[in-house]
């Protein structure tokens, strides 16, 4: 198999992959989303969160000037969130437009991604992007603590009749629908998933199989990267080990989410055993948290059909 990829491997995650003319449209669409990913990042790793003031308002519930503190300190914080809270849908939509380039007839979905290297490695970036984020949204408990603390005084001031002025900001329906996206223990993640579930249910034409295999084949060129040594010693620094173990978790929860069996049965085109393998034998602070995306993240992993073999090894 190794033989198929090597022009893939040789340059995965391509350097400098241009856009080819059939490419471009959707290059240039999901560049734009992506180019924003970078700033969404930032963002997230210093979002502090404004625990301090909200507990002293809570603790000094007749101190008008405390709560008011705490309510200025909050609206930005939930406008930020708001904006993560957008981006998504534009993921949303760049993943949407890639799985249709990668899985369009009449090309099998290996010859997809050898001949669009530009749109698999935006697919890559993507995937990247979805996993930095939840991992950064998963250690940082004061995003779901600011939100409710926000929507908490947006109701009682309802009962008392006041209008907030951030109300305009985000709105009730926004504000239900950002509380079901940051509920999710991996919301970038969950998006993603939903949305290629989706649009696997859309296209009835196109055999599920052509997605999945677009996925699997993913999750193969990235596992066979980290467990070459010749591959291997291309990676110019840890980045670029981080960015494929990021992957092959990413396109194997997908792959998990949308396959019938998913990823854990006996019949499914990844080889489970290696990728966790090889993901434990990566010298990284974040193994642990993308072996707890298989973990908690995964449909199928509790399934009857997953072999003890691996359920031991991600015990
Ligand atoms: C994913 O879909 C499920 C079921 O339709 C829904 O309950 C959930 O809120 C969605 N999550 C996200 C993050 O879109
Ligand atoms: C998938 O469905 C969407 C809308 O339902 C359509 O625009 C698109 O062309 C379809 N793609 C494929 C590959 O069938």
């Amino acid at each position: 198999a190794s033989l198929i990829f090597s022009p893939l491997l040789l340059a995965f995650p391509p350097p400098d992959a241009q856009p080819t003319e059939a490419e471009t449209a959707v290059w240039n669409q999901v560049s734009a989303v992506l180019e924003e990913a970078h700033g969404i990042l930032a963002e997230l790793q210093s979002y502090n969160g404004a625990g301090q003031e909200i507990r002293e308002a809570i603790q000094n519930p007749g101190d008008l000037a405390l709560q008011e503190k705490a309510w200025n300190a909050v609206c930005p914080l939930v406008a930020k969130l708001k904006r993560f809270y957008e981006f998504s849908l534009r993921l949303e939509n760049a993943l949407r437009s890639l799985l249709e380039a990668l899985t369009s007839p009449p090309y099998a979905p290996m010859q997809h991604l050898e001949r669009e290297q530009a749109l698999a490695k935006q697919f890559a970036e993507i995937l990247h992007f979805t996993l930095s984020f939840d991992e950064l949204k998963m250690t940082n408990p004061a995003i779901q603590n600011d939100f409710s603390y926000y929507r908490r005084t947006i109701s009682r001031n309802r009962l008392n009749n006041q209008q907030l002025e951030a109300e305009n900001e985000v709105n009730n329906e926004m504000a239900n629908r950002m509380s079901l996206f940051y509920a999710e223990a991996t919301p970038m993640l969950k998006t993603l998933s939903n949305a290629t579930t989706k649009f696997v249910s859309e296209n009835k034409t196109l055999p599920i199989e052509d997605t999945t295999d677009c996925l699997s084949t993913m999750a193969c060129v990235c596992r066979v990267m980290l467990e070459t040594p010749e591959y291997r010693c291309r990676f110019t620094n840890t980045d670029t080990m981080l960015f494929c173990m990021r992957v092959m978790v990413g396109v194997i929860i997908l792959y998990d989410h949308v396959h019938p069996v998913g990823a854990f049965a006996k019949t499914s085109k990844i080889d489970m055993k290696g990728c966790i393998k090889v993901l434990k034998e990566q010298p990284s602070n974040s193994v642990e948290g993308l072996l707890n995306a298989l973990r908690y993240t995964t449909r199928h992993l509790n399934d009857d059909s997953t072999s003890k073999q691996i359920r031991a090894l991600l015990q």
